[in-house]
């Protein structure tokens, strides 16, 4: 029906050296870093890991919603890390369907209506959206519910619904992100045989899920938990300016900090409400593991000295990470251990 050149190259996705940055409250967070990932035409690949582990950000890099920090995308020989303006808007639309988490189908319209709606959208005349739509939802198993309503279906059929409704365009590729988290076991068979299916020559489609059994049916399998350690979270980099302070005295404490760069100086009032300076710490130090610890206050308060670049991780990965790692390599206790908790 839509005649373009969408299928002349085939759907093979690159992703090479991904790295994704969220800016929040002073800190980078970077679900994704160095990401590299290849998927052929034809496959169904799962994205696998737990909650947080940027298996959302990496479906909206790929469908062209968000922009990566650096690295590229490349699918079907066309460079969507590169598109803008009109291409991008036109790649969105027509090589990308996307099948959201919570099913997101407009609750007043049928199963029909709802797999219209993109069409109408784009100008298809009501008629051939009707009978497209129609034959969309056959395909996913749903002719006989094509006049209910969203709450007149179940979670699994809502779901193929969504997925009708993204293959609207016919697009090359389909990503569904978590499709079966809200499904007891029999929706979430019928709806990977759907996907199973749907993963054909001349389409490539890419689920994410937190749930490894999926994986049983997936052609390729891209873990986001690094390593395969126990699920972790990613390190966050935070900069401050020289003289800007990092923490006060009484705060709550959340994260241990490690210097990447830069001094940092640990003080506290004395008796007497004079500022006392504790300790001076440099790039390898690190301080703040005693308060998050304990879940007690921070007991001294953090300035930067010079221009400073700090890891920020929470109490359970830096003990993984890298206490170990100075509990063999430094017999002491680094200098900040004894300064700020
Ligand atoms: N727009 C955003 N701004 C700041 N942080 C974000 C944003 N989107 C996601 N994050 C954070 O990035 C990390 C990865 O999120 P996400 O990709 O949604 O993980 P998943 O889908 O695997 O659960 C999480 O820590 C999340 O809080
Ligand atoms: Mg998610």
């Amino acid at each position: 029906m839509i005649a373009d050149d969408r299928r002349t190259a085939s759907a093979d996705l690159v992703v090479s050296d991904l790295t994704v940055e969220f800016r929040a409250k002073g800190y980078v967070l970077r679900p994704l870093n160095g990401l590299s990932v290849n998927a052929s035409d034809g496959q169904l690949v799962a994205l696998l890991g737990p909650s947080g582990c940027g298996k959302t950000t990496l479906l909206s890099c790929l469908a062209g919603l968000l922009t990566p920090t650096s690295g590229q995308i490349t699918f079907a020989g066309r460079e969507v890390t590169k598109l803008s303006g009109h291409e991008l808007t036109d790649y969105r639309r027509r090589t990308v369907g996307v099948v959201f988490q919570a099913f997101n189908l407009v609750r007043s319209l049928t199963a029909r209506e709802n797999v219209m709606a993109p069409l109408l959208l784009t100008g298809v005349g009501r008629r051939e959206a009707s009978r497209r739509a129609i034959e969309l939802l056959d395909m996913v198993g749903l002719c006989d519910r094509i006049k209910h309503r969203p709450g007149e279906l179940s979670g699994g059929q809502q779901q193929r619904v969504a997925i009708a409704r993204a293959l609207a365009w016919e697009p090359p590729l389909l990503l569904a992100d978590e499709p079966t988290a809200h499904l007891d076991h029999i929706q979430v068979e019928s709806v990977l045989r759907l996907l199973r299916d749907i993963a054909a020559p001349g389409r490539l489609v890419v689920l994410s899920t937190h749930d490894s059994r999926v994986s049983r049916i997936t052609d390729n399998v891209v873990e986001l938990a690094p390593d395969r350690l126990p699920p972790e979270a990613p390190p966050r980099v935070a900069e401050f300016a020289a003289g800007e302070l990092i923490f006060s005295q009484g705060d709550p404490s959340d994260f241990v900090y490690v210097i990447e760069a830069g001094e940092v100086e640990i003080y506290r009032p004395d008796e007497h409400g004079v500022e006392r300076t504790l300790a001076v710490l440099r790039a390898g130090d690190y301080f703040g593991e005693l308060g998050p610890a304990l879940g007690l206050p921070r007991n001294s308060s953090a300035r930067a000295r010079t221009a400073v670049a700090l890891v920020a991780y929470d109490v359970g990965t830096f003990r993984r990470k890298y206490a170990s790692r100075l509990a063999q390599h430094a017999p002491a206790p680094a200098s900040g251990a004894a300064g700020a908790s």
